[in-house]
């Protein structure tokens, strides 16, 4: 059996990652174990370590953290040979809210990490590790929050992709009168919430700093991008939505400073569907001017046949080059022992980037 090592957060809010022998987790039903080989960081492993929410009792540490990872296949629980094999490339996201029998199998910061179907999905033959590491948190966030049916229940990208030809006529055409706002497009679990409506048919508008207008619109493919410190922002997004549809709004940052702006946006918006889906818990209680607000918190979606469904279709478009692996990447060092950094960096703020540690 491989022994492993991990990055260990020993106590509540210890401020520096103790890179330590771990245990090595044999696959249940439904799940394998991978060889990490990236993984990224994000803002809820800043929040567990610096804030010490979440894993809020000293009985749950010594932890680990992580949520994102990309590596190879080295086992297969034989509930899931046939569909993985060892040595494939796949990313998956993991959480460090699961132990199997006390063990933080499931949290990405160590060389051998366990993957719980249906989060997993293979990657090309070229594509980078630490580039893919970036999708699968902002995946299933983004995928939640538009798709479940508590949520904004949009409907999904259509297994078979449309030709260029085809995106062009539903964005600015008769199918583009449908209009999801995305608010917050550059970070990663916006820049994946973009996507995801584009694939599934929608025109895209976004907010964004000025400095990523061209990444949302050229890479992302949001038909306008609007600057959110821009004081006539609220008047220029309802503007733009004369003669269309508004599905409702994506909201990627959900604070207080976004969704008073977002259900103004939809009371003004003539049509609008008054709803906006969020990622912090707790926002439903900020709605205002009649808009109803839900997070993907209240959802079932990775239990769900419809998770299954997307990371299939999520595999599948990797492979084409449909999805892209936004926000791109940046390497913070290679090893454990660099990713106490990378979540100091995460801390201090981001823009358009995900921080990732190779391993
Ligand atoms: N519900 C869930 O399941 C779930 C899962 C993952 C994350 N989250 C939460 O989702 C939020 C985003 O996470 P993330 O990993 O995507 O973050 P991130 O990429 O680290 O966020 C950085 C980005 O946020 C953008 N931003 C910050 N304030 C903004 C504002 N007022 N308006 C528009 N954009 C703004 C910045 O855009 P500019 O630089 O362009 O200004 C920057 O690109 C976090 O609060 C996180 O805790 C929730």
């Amino acid at each position: 059996m491989p022994t492993n090592r991990a990055a260990w957060v020993k106590t509540r809010q210890s401020p520096t990652m103790v890179i330590e022998s771990a245990p090595y987790t044999l696959p249940d039903a439904n799940e394998l174990v991978i060889r990490a080989r990236a993984v990224a960081v994000n803002p809820a492993d800043v929040g567990i370590q610096a804030k010490g929410v979440l894993l809020t009792t000293d009985e749950q540490y010594p932890a680990i953290l992580g949520c994102d990872v990309a590596g190879e296949v080295v086992e297969v629980h034989p509930s899931l040979s046939d569909l993985f094999r060892e040595g494939d490339r796949v990313i998956g996201q993991t959480t460090p809210l699961a132990t199997k029998d006390g063990v933080y199998c499931y949290s990405s910061f160590q060389e051998y990490v366990v993957l719980k179907m249906p989060s997993v999905a293979k990657i090309p033959g070229g594509q980078r590790f630490e580039d893919a590491t970036v999708l699968p948190l902002g995946f299933n966030t983004a995928a939640s929050c538009l798709f479940a049916a508590e949520c904004l229940g949009l409907r999904t990208p259509p297994t078979q992709r449309p030709t260029p030809a085809q995106e062009t006529r539903d964005a600015h055409g008769q199918g583009g009168k449908e209009v999801l706002l995305v608010w917050g497009a550059s970070s990663s679990v916006g820049s994946c919430g973009v996507q995801l409506a584009r694939l599934a048919g929608y025109e895209v508008i976004a907010t964004a700093s000025a400095r990523n207008h061209d990444m949302v619109k050229q890479r992302l493919s949001a038909t306008a991008c609007f600057d959110q410190s821009d004081p006539a922002l609220v008047d220029k997004v309802v503007n733009s939505l004369q003669g269309k549809h508004l599905v409702g709004v994506y909201d990627a940052i959900s604070t207080d400073a976004t969704l008073a702006p977002v259900c103004e946006i939809l009371d003004r918006a003539p049509g609008a569907r008054k709803l906006v889906a969020a990622v912090m818990p707790g926002c439903e209680a900020k709605s205002s001017k009649g808009v109803r607000i839900t997070t993907n918190f209240v959802t079932t979606f990775v239990d769900s046949g419809l998770a299954r469904a997307l990371w299939t279709w999520l595999e599948e478009t990797l492979q084409d080059g449909g999805f892209k692996c936004m926000p791109p990447a940046e390497v913070v060092g290679h090893g454990l022992e660099h990713v106490q950094e990378a979540v100091d960096l995460l801390a201090k703020g981001v823009s358009a980037k995900k921080l990732v540690v190779t391993i």
